[in-house]
């Protein structure tokens, strides 16, 4: 087992991050000051006479940042070629007059009218076919060479200007990178980018029909022209499963490449600035991970109430922290490991279908989980409330008045004050508890099983992201810190691995899932998995059958019931519903049954199994059950038995340690007891705290 700074070093040792950039990342966020909380700002909004108000008062308030000239492409350039930077150097001044940091941005979020008036072909086309217009934001198409070149001048003129001035502390490329509801651009540009990474990946339009499996409906292509990206919407039954696949690794990987392309841009000036972009939370179409070489810290936007009902009555008003702890855990094991919300929502948005007030305390406690989860910052989308223009309804740090703080700007104000209280106590050197850290678990991550599931989902209950929550709230219930990881990470320094639903497969996954647990550690798997081969083709043998040695079971046949249908499964004298997913399992002699189909036809089969193999053991859960509490009691059970003295919180009460610090929060409904020692030293909150409620303690 690592200690714990090992582990906060893991991400930037495994990239092979030199000693010179690990102490520039410090020089940038100084371990003692653990987390910094900034602010949008957008100065080109407002009259000149309120700059030095506003500024005056973001620091009077306590915050240490503020993030400028995201979307400000027309004011930066107002016509081809004439610049315009005085009000953003003024604003630069103000900043350092009051002592505030600055994040810039690129403005390729949203590119003036006289650029696609110029040049129409840099918009984004929809599936169906509809050209983008002018307006709005993420119109343009990022594949285009036009759009590239454009974008290179503005982000080298940024960068000239601003890339050493010692104010400007980092820059955010973008803004959550994507095309919103529209999904992907099909516009020319993109289709020929997506044609010629066919070409290099499958080098003969042969291969490519293999391995599409388009003998089946004459879907054969002569050649890769004939082959457009393909578009469910235009194709009568349904797209071809393995296209779609390569469409999504496409675009992810085209996406990537615009990043990189866009950090390219500003490295030519900047120096001893980071960069990074803002992720959307839970965003499937773009993955971080294909970025963590090219920026220098992660973030994403963070709204957790957005109009999702969520767990319990409150759900709605507090968001899924299960969600928001998987983006802190994936985000923080990649790149340099620093990682943190860049947008954090202040109060009520305007653009869900419904926009409920947050439960009073919970804005203090997502700031508070992002501590506890070691983020080392956080910044708020937004301080002022727009009087005009898009996001009218969009609360803010201060009301419309422009002065006057708002209930969420008292909780932001609070949060600061603790966080200020906090770095006083910092202590490098205190050690993670060993009952904590015992619990470390890696939870294996993967877009590619996501997007094949989504794909083809086989029921419409299924919800892959809905599936994983399940376990990683299971894992938070127990008190475990969890790393989200892919399969580019050594498994051999956890000792317990989570992959759940892990449907595509090849033999060295599978012997290294083997090896791990040969060698003492605890695999879980669950429902769906080792379906398919790595090109999403079912194998050529018993369903799932590669799997069967690993799990020391077979999978004969799997159900899932339709809407409005329950079965049940029982284990350890319980019962549970399900309707979603249940492969029905047949343990070889020696595998023990953790849990059994108490209905249905196939009622006394295994729903869950364990198999002991070398010095760990592999356990397989067949069923997904609609609450997920099935999951936490097996989990529960299985950590108790390999020795991790599992805590037993309920779902959604979540107890991190950071630094020598423990922090609750409650996502509950109900009033919960902190597990605090009788002697703990109480820092904020209360012994028991309410809904959205915090407590940290030493
Ligand atoms: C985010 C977006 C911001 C702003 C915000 C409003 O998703 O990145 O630019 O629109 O929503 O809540």
């Amino acid at each position: 087992m690592r200690s714990p700074i090992e582990f906060l070093l893991l991400p930037a040792l495994a990239l092979g991050l030199c000693d010179s950039s690990l102490a520039q990342t410090a020089r940038w966020f100084p371990p003692q000051d653990m987390m910094t909380v900034g602010v949008y700002y957008y100065p080109e909004a407002w009259p000149e006479a309120q700059w030095d108000r506003d500024m005056a008062n973001i620091r009077k308030l306590g915050f240490e940042y503020v993030h400028m000239a995201e979307f400000a492409w027309a004011f930066l350039e107002p016509e081809e070629g004439r610049y315009e930077f005085a009000w953003l150097d003024k604003n630069i001044e103000l900043a350092r007059k009051y002592g505030l940091k600055v994040v810039l941005c690129t403005p390729s979020a949203t590119p003036p009218a006289w650029l696609v008036r110029e040049h129409p072909e840099v918009l984004m086309v929809d599936a169906e076919g509809q050209r983008m217009e002018h307006g709005s934001r993420e119109q343009a198409d990022w594949s285009s060479p036009v759009y590239r070149k454009y974008v290179e001048e503005i982000d080298a003129k940024l960068a000239e200007r601003y890339g050493t001035n010692p104010n400007v502390w980092g820059w955010q490329i973008d803004n959550e990178l994507s095309h919103y509801g529209r999904g992907m651009s099909y516009a020319p540009a993109a289709q020929e980018k997506f044609r010629a990474w066919l070409k290099e990946k499958y080098g003969t339009v042969d291969r490519l029909n293999r391995d599409w499996g388009n003998s089946f409906w004459s879907q054969m292509y002569n050649n890769f022209d004939q082959v457009r990206m393909p578009d469910p919407r235009a194709l009568v039954a349904g797209a071809n499963p393995h296209a779609m696949l390569d469409l999504h690794r496409w675009f992810a990987a085209e996406t990537a490449d615009y990043l990189r392309f866009q950090a390219a841009a500003l490295r030519r000036y900047v120096k001893g600035q980071w960069i990074t972009t803002n992720f959307m939370m839970n965003y499937d179409l773009v993955n971080p991970a294909l970025s963590a070489r090219d920026l220098d810290i992660m973030s994403f936007t963070m709204y957790p109430v957005s109009g999702g009902l969520f767990r319990g009555e409150l759900g709605f008003r507090m968001g899924d922290p299960a969600m928001i702890g998987f983006t802190h855990d994936f985000l923080r094991n990649l790149g340099s490991g620093v990682e943190g919300p860049m947008e954090l929502q202040p109060g009520q948005v305007n653009w869900a279908p419904v926009n409920p007030w947050p439960q009073p305390g919970v804005i203090h406690a997502w700031i508070m989980r992002a501590f506890a989860q070691g983020a080392r910052l956080v910044c708020v989308y937004r301080y002022r409330q727009p009087l005009a223009g898009d996001e009218l309804y969009h609360k803010t740090i201060v009301e419309p008045d422009g002065v006057t703080l708002a209930p969420g700007g008292k909780e932001f104000v609070q949060a600061m004050e603790e966080v200020r209280k906090l770095r006083t106590m910092y202590q490098p050197a205190s050690a993670e508890p060993a009952d904590y850290a015992a619990r470390r678990t890696a939870f294996l991550n993967s877009f590619e099983n996501r997007w094949d599931m989504d794909n083809r989902k086989q029921t419409i209950r299924w919800d892959t992201i809905g599936h994983w929550m399940k376990y990683y709230r299971a894992l938070k219930s127990m008190m475990a810190p969890v790393e989200v990881i892919d399969e580019s990470k050594d498994f051999s320094q956890y000792r317990y691995l989570v992959a759940p639903s892990y449907q595509l497969v090849d033999a060295d996954l599978i012997k290294r899932f083997r090896e791990f647990a040969e060698r003492g550690g605890t695999l879980i798997l669950t429902c769906r998995s080792g379906q398919k081969d790595r090109r999403g083709h079912i194998w050529e043998a018993l369903w799932a059958q590669p799997i069967y040695d690993l799990i020391g079971a077979a999978i004969p046949r799997y159900d899932v019931l339709p809407p409005g249908r329950e079965g049940t499964v029982t284990a350890g004298g319980k019962s549970y519903q399900w309707g979603t997913w249940a492969d029905i399992l047949e343990p070889r002699p020696g595998t023990t049954t953790l849990a059994t189909y108490a209905d249905q036809f196939y009622r006394g089969s295994a729903a869950a199994t364990s198999h002991v193999l070398g010095n760990g053991r592999v356990v397989y859960v067949g069923v997904d059950t609609e609450d997920g509490e099935l999951e936490a009691d097996l989990l529960r059970e299985v950590y108790a038995s390999a020795g991790a003295r599992p805590a037993k919180l309920p779902l959604n009460f979540i107890v991190d340690w950071r630094s020598g610090f423990w922090v609750a929060t409650n996502f509950t409904d109900t009033d919960q007891p902190i597990p605090a020692a009788a002697g703990a030293t109480l820092l904020s909150g209360e012994r028991v705290i309410p809904p959205g409620g915090v407590a940290i303690w030493k």
